[in-house]
């Protein structure tokens, strides 16, 4: 698949539930998913013919988010459907706390790189941000992964006061466990646009003040390191637009096909389920409308909560 202006979209993360066992204050509002907006949820064979279709199309990698993934009723029987489909890449993300249950299926269907959410090292802060996590329950999902995957990744959203005096804390985490950590820029989405007033930090600004040194981008990822080797990693949707080279797409758990994170646009792909090859004909309608570049921080937050959309 091929959008209008030349990129290859090879990427599809396909959120299957916007249900969460966590309420992170960045993602989600204080009473989490509210019932009445959670309707509406593609079934899991709705969600199989979907990748299916993509990945007749060219997609090579499927990454599946939430909410929280681990938590959508038939994950099992998911996970084996997208397994059989033929993939170059399964990935999934997770805030970890059911991975110790599902990681061995999870490796059995073939997925072989596992993102995990976590925000802070220190107890009463991650309790604080997801609104009452246990930090004990999403390491043991970390040491799990890392006993289980080889490549796993832990993603902390970078948050002004709350996370960004603890950059050297998870380096170092990150090479105790093996795992590679990276700081995402604070995107502002509706449902938490005051949690998020006056949290945004820059990933610039926090590598200068730690005077750290470049070496090297892979992706949309930028790694430095402390003076003793350390490294750590910065995704900067603001400071360094990674739009000219984007490859993704996202389908929301409600059917919703999202050219860009960023964009409040969405095309329902639900009336076009019944058969694969109107699907497809609808997809590519759809991708020839990707923009060129987002304009979040110049315009309004994406109205639709992240939980909805997938990281
Ligand atoms: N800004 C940046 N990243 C976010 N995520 C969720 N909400 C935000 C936000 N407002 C990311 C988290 C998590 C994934 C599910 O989505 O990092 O890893
Ligand atoms: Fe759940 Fe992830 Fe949202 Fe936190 S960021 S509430 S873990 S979906």
């Amino acid at each position: 698949m091929i959008d209008s202006y030349g990129r290859k979209i090879e990427y599809l993360r396909l959120s299957i539930t916007d249900l969460c066992n966590l309420r992170c204050k960045y993602c989600m509002g204080e009473d989490g998913v509210c019932k009445k907006d959670h309707n509406g949820i593609l079934s899991i064979e709705d969600m199989t013919t979907i990748a299916k279709v993509f990945h007749d199309k060219g997609v090579k990698k499927l990454r599946v988010t939430g909410g929280e993934p681990l938590v959508r009723k038939g994950f099992d029987t998911l996970a084996r459907n997208l397994g059989e489909i033929g993939f170059d890449t399964l990935a999934v993300t997770t805030n970890g706390i059911l991975l110790p249950k599902y990681a061995q299926t999870l490796l059995e269907c073939g997925f072989s790189r596992v993102n995990i959410s976590l925000d802070s090292l220190d107890n009463q802060v991650y309790c604080s941000v997801t609104r009452g996590g246990d930090l004990a329950l999403a390491l043991k999902g970390i040491e799990v992964a890392k006993d289980t995957f080889d490549k796993v990744k832990v993603n902390a959203v970078l948050m002004k006061g709350i996370n960004d005096n603890q950059i050297e804390s998870f380096a170092e985490f990150g090479a105790n466990m093996g795992v590679e950590v990276r700081f995402i820029e604070l995107m502002p989405f509706e449902s938490s646009l005051d949690f998020a007033r006056g949290k945004f930090i820059s990933t610039d600004e926090v590598v200068s003040g730690l005077n750290l040194t470049f070496v090297g981008e892979e992706g949309n990822c930028r790694t430095y390191q402390f003076a003793d080797g350390k490294k750590v990693g910065f995704i900067a949707p603001k400071s360094h637009k990674f739009c000219p080279s984007c490859n993704r797409v996202r389908v929301t758990a409600d059917g919703k096909l999202l050219n860009c994170l960023h964009e409040n646009c969405e095309y329902d792909l639900t009336p076009f389920l019944a058969d694969e090859t109107t699907l497809s004909n609808r997809i590519d309608q759809v991708i020839k409308r990707k923009p060129l570049c987002h304009n979040i921080y110049e315009k309004d937050a994406q109205t639709r909560p992240m939980s909805n959309i997938g990281g």
